[in-house]
């Protein structure tokens, strides 16, 4: 049996179909996808849980129609300001991972601000993956290395896992242990792409909006049964 993990990680996928089934606009299964948000990191801190990260727009969600794109910031916003009250309550630190460089300054006031208030916060550290791409990671991440190896500050023969693992944005977060993805997809559209490496994969066809309190509690004692070998062989 596992311990519980300590870190999840969430790709909140079928936002957008769970609101046409039901002949809403997307839009409606956005602001309905924050409802879960707020059940699955209250329920994170009750457990302890020590990381929790949120996919919650890709590098390549900026191909999608120029109204769906707004209003998933002003969504964004309205939760950073909306819910900071909560994180503190909570104790949550949150971290936002992802480029900043594309983003509406307005998100980036309000994320910075939440940051700063929450940075010596104790509880479930928040980690919300925002403009974000796995590749885009580890090539920004590869740029810096070799910046660095040009000012002659690196050895090339000096870089190992651990080097590269502590340029991308995630240094200093613990591998998630856990890697969840709702609305029946099969796949990890660029997520964390080098810290999965050894992440248990669970998925539903549930869409984000319905995902429940069961279904958490389920995909951790999932978790538990697994055997986790990184390679070698189980102890038994
Ligand atoms: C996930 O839901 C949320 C974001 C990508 C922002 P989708 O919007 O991808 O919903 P589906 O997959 O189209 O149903
Ligand atoms: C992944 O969902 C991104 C987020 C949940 C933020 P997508 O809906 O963008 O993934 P694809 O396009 O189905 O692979
Ligand atoms: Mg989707």
């Amino acid at each position: 049996m596992n311990e519980r993990p300590r870190h999840i990680a969430f790709i909140m996928d079928g936002n957008g179909r769970w609101a046409e089934q039901l002949g809403l606009p997307r839009i409606e299964g956005h602001r309905r996808g924050a409802e879960t948000v707020r059940m699955v990191s209250e329920t994170c801190t009750e457990w302890g849980i020590e990381a929790l990260t949120l996919y919650c727009l890709s590098s390549e969600n900026w191909k999608r129609p120029e109204s769906e794109v707004q209003f998933l910031m002003q969504l964004l916003q309205e939760y950073l300001v909306g819910e900071r009250q909560i994180i503190m309550d909570q104790g949550m630190r949150l971290t936002v991972i992802g480029r900043r460089d594309r983003l509406p300054a307005e998100v980036i006031a309000e994320m910075e601000e939440t940051e700063r208030l929450s940075a010596a916060n104790p509880g479930t550290q928040l980690i919300l993956a925002i403009d974000y791409g796995g590749r885009g990671e580890i090539v920004e991440a590869t740029r810096q290395l070799a910046r660095r190896v040009g000012n002659g500050e690196l050895e090339p023969e000096a870089i190992d896992e651990t080097t590269f693992a502590n340029t991308l944005y995630t240094r200093a977060i613990p591998d998630p242990d856990l890697l969840i993805r709702t609305g029946g997809e099969h796949r990890v559209s660029n997520f964390l792409l080098w810290q999965i490496s050894y992440a248990e994969l669970w998925f539903t066809p549930k869409y984000w909006p319905e995902f429940s309190r069961e279904d958490l509690e389920q995909a951790v004692a999932d978790f538990a049964r697994r055997s986790r070998r990184y390679g070698g062989l189980t102890s038994r």
